[in-house]
């Protein structure tokens, strides 16, 4: 038998959460067409690959790569450089489409980019362009509650949508499931979308009813409400019969940590009565926009970019107060429109969700941000190496399942996130004694040690020491509900 490419004597970790074999696997065109042991094949390129790990590339569970998917692979080189070969865009009711910015966009929508990013009045447009001109990696996509708001609501959205509003959101909704979107997003914790009554959250999702798309959320309060926000959550995605997804899980704010054992026994219970999943990223801090009436004195709080003060990006938000001889609340307001970072998750709570067996790993990375969270780099070689290898928190098998079989399941992508005969040719080559995430939060953008290779449909499209490669194998993916 001839193939393109043969990796030999690999460690195989196939996604399913199985454990290691060592065998050869077998890629023609965008496929594997054998795994095992496969000594009488050949092949175009052979790769010995003994004592390194062969695994399902990695699926980022939770992304803000809209904009990053449309830009070449120069701007997926965080991800792929970890292993990641496909990504869910459109979290946090945040996303690219469908609709046309003429001003620069609230924040957090502005995470996304400028007002010149936002041009696809319709998901189908923005599918076409990725049809057109092919990502480094594939594409998961969520509509988003906030880019609906914009569109249906205009500048006018600090307030409930009316019933007109709330419907014409359903039927777009319902118009960019059917061009290839995965489900539907929320961020109801940011401003503007906080003054969406569960209600509105409903006669908008009512647009899943039916397709077996997912509703996945940014839940209202991750703080003192956070169990709240999981009924909320769930009575959203039971009233439309959409599958959930709470994103980037976590207990935030001093007194609230160690609650990540009422959330997740509330969680487990749930799952009996309806299907319910999380992400997670592997790291005591979140980033998002800065919001000054967000900030509070027991919370480090450091800036990844402003526009106003680029200069003051990387440092913390007390030392500038302090420089400028006022309080954090009013040095935050100067700063703005800008992004920051906040150490408010306890490393407990973050060890205890990702170690649960329905938790998957999601960078939530920033790929627009100055002075990045290092999850945008990092999460998926921290987990592989910090939390699996050298914490033993779960075998490396965990690990990989929670990043490439566990999130195919979740997100309904059929052939991905295994390695079997017959599914796509998506795969990562690492060394699993030197794995390890180099970025951190003082030098953010560091590619990923241990990470040799990435393939896309069977195509070479990282490969470390040289970086990305000019491959654009990346296709849409929409969910195929079991
Ligand atoms: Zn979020
Ligand atoms: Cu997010």
């Amino acid at each position: 038998m001839r193939c393109d490419l043969i990796l030999r004597d690999a460690t195989i970790i196939d996604g399913t959460g199985a454990d290691r074999t060592t065998g050869d696997v077998a890629v023609t065109g965008d496929r594997i067409v054998g795994v095992g042991d496969l000594g009488a094949w050949s092949a175009d390129r052979e790769v010995i690959a003994t004592g390194r790990v062969v695994a399902p590339g990695f699926i980022d569970a939770h992304t803000h790569d809209d904009r990053a998917v449309l830009c070449g692979p120069s701007c997926m080189l965080c991800k792929m450089s970890q292993g990641v070969t496909t990504v869910v865009v459109g979290n946090c009711g945040i996303s690219l489409s469908p609709v046309r910015m003429k001003t620069r966009p609230t924040p957090p929508l502005d995470l996304l980019g400028t007002e010149e990013w936002w041009t696809f009045d319709s998901f189908g447009d923005y599918a076409e362009r990725l049809a057109r001109d092919p990502a480094p990696v594939n594409t998961v996509a969520l509509i988003g509650h906030m880019s609906l708001r914009v569109e249906a609501m205009g500048g006018d959205v600090f307030r409930p949508a009316s019933d007109g509003e709330a419907h014409h959101m359903q039927t777009r909704l319902k118009d960019a499931l059917s061009q290839g979107g995965s489900g539907f997003s929320t961020g109801l914790y940011y401003p503007a979308s906080n003054q969406a009554p569960t209600d509105e959250v409903i006669a908008v999702a009512e647009a899943l009813r039916g397709t077996g798309k997912l509703y996945v959320t940014h839940m209202r309060d991750e703080g003192d409400g956070v169990l709240a926000s999981i009924e909320e959550s769930l009575k959203i995605g039971s009233a439309v019969g959409a599958p959930v997804v709470i994103s980037h899980h976590k207990c935030v704010m001093p007194w609230n940590f160690g609650r990540s054992h009422e959330t997740l026994a509330v969680l487990e219970a749930a799952q009996r009565r309806h299907k319910v999943d999380f992400d997670v990223y592997p790291y005591n801090a979140s980033s998002t926009v800065l919001m000054p009436e967000k900030i509070h004195p027991d919370v480090p709080v450091r800036v990844t970019w402003s526009v106003p003060y680029p200069q003051f990006t990387g440092r913390f938000l007390s030392d500038i107060a302090a420089e400028w001889e006022t309080d954090i609340i009013s040095a935050a307001k100067r700063l703005l429109p800008a992004g920051a970072i906040y150490y408010q998750i306890n490393e407990e709570d973050m060890q205890r969700i990702l170690a649960h067996p329905r938790s998957m790993v999601g960078s939530d990375g920033l790929p627009h941000d100055q002075f990045p969270h290092p999850r945008l780099w990092g999460s998926f070689p921290r987990v592989l190496g910090h939390y699996a290898r050298d914490l033993g928190l779960f075998s490396l098998e965990t690990a990989v399942h929670k990043m490439t079989g566990k999130v195919a399941e979740v997100f309904g992508l059929e052939g991905r996130g295994v390695i079997r005969a017959g599914a796509f040719a998506d795969l990562v080559l690492f060394d699993p004694l030197t794995v390890r995430d180099a970025a951190s939060f003082d030098t953010p953008t560091l590619p990923a040690d241990g990470i040799v290779e990435t393939w896309v449909a069977g195509q070479s499209s990282y490969v470390h020491g040289q970086g990305a490669t000019s491959a654009r194998a990346g296709r849409l993916l929409t969910r195929q509900p079991a």
